[in-house]
């Protein structure tokens, strides 16, 4: 039984790693009936009227499931964020984003294994600014119980789906009173309705990521707004080896976008030097996702194969430049191919 996902290939290194992603997928042997679309300053390359064609969403609605590359989004000035654009349109409201130690990874820790639930949809990361006057510009931060509640319930779900004992709200609440006031109220009523038997701390972000830098061991999940989690995410992903090796997941009800935290790269891009890991490892948990959440186990298997070659191949040393190594995207993508037997 085929499965029909939307392959978006973005800017920058994005379609290096996407291609990568894609040649390591197929070759677990999962049946994946890939469908590619642009979005980003791909889709006008490609002659869409559009950074982000409807047509786009569209397929993404109907499949259900998506493998993302990054999309360039210009600094200080331009066109506002395409990934912000397609995560609300889309109402994926959860960024699940999981950091671990990886073997053979050297870094300046060992036993990270936390996992960022960041909200998606709302807070200062949607970007509604002004200039009121000159030289006087204004954010609006958009935080409203719904959305605070949806994914507090979110994130404890998936404490108890996961055997994940603790729970830590980051926040800024003592400074930001009624946004993340309400937010981290939000998560302190779902934990005490329903949630007991997880831990539940809620941190201050500053102190916070003192402590993380310290001991990243002491945490387990962490729920943040949007732009505190965008912020963790690259933090963590520090914390074990970089942006090369840390996936993601948007998940909302009625589908999922599957892409790694890093951005599109321009300083290595083109150069066929970037990790593939990262998509991959996202590509893993969009198999994870699609086994549950289709009821089909052999795409668990494949999931599994493509782990089991990314530990051989680290175990190996045959890494990208980023890890210490010297393979370029795609001959990392035949180690991890050759490695599955
Ligand atoms: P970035 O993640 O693209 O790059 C940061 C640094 O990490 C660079 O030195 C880069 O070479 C390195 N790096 C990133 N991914 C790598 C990989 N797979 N292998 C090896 N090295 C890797 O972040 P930056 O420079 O802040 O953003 C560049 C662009 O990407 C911006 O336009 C930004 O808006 C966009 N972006 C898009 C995201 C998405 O589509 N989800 C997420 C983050 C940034």
């Amino acid at each position: 039984m085929s499965t029909n996902v939307v392959l978006i290939p973005g800017d920058g290194i994005g379609p290096e790693v996407a291609q990568a992603a894609r040649r390591v997928i197929d070759a677990t042997g999962a049946d994946i009936n890939w469908t590619t679309r642009h979005a980003g300053e791909a889709a006008l390359a490609h002659g869409e009227a559009s950074l982000l064609p409807q047509a786009t969403l569209d397929l993404i609605s109907e499949c259900g499931v998506a493998l993302k590359g990054p999309c360039t989004t210009p600094i200080g000035t331009g066109f506002r964020s395409v990934n912000v654009s397609l995560r609300k349109s889309l109402d994926l409201y959860a960024a699940v984003r999981p950091i671990r130690s990886m073997a053979n990874v050297r870094t300046r820790y060992e036993n990270v294994d936390l996992v960022i639930v960041r909200e998606n949809t709302e807070g200062l990361y949607g970007g509604i600014e002004s200039e009121i006057t000159k030289g006087v510009c204004t954010s609006t931060k958009v935080t409203t119980e719904a959305a605070s509640r949806r994914i507090a319930e979110y994130a404890f779900r998936y404490c108890r789906d996961r055997g994940r004992r603790k729970l830590s709200v980051f926040h800024k609440a003592n400074i930001m009173k009624f946004t993340d006031g309400m937010f981290i109220r939000c998560a302190r009523e779902v934990h005490d309705a329903n949630y007991r038997d997880i831990a539940f701390e809620e941190v201050i972000i500053d102190a916070g990521c003192m402590r993380m830098v310290q001991d990243p061991t002491r945490f387990d999940v962490i729920l943040a707004e949007n732009l505190y989690g965008d912020i963790m995410s690259d933090l963590c992903a520090g914390l074990v080896g970089g942006l090369g090796v840390t996936p993601g997941a948007n998940i909302g009800e009625k589908g999922a976008v599957f892409e790694a935290v890093h951005g599109s790269a321009p300083d290595i891009a083109g150069k066929g030097v970037a990790n593939p890991l990262a998509l991959v490892m996202s590509g893993v948990m969009m198999l994870n996702w699609l086994s549950t959440s289709r009821n089909n186990p052999h795409l668990r298997a494949c999931a599994d194969r493509i782990r089991r070659a990314y530990d051989s191949a680290l175990n190996d040393g045959a890494t990208t430049r980023d890890l210490g190594g010297t393979l370029g995207t795609m001959e990392f993508a035949e180690a991890l191919v050759s490695r599955m037997g």
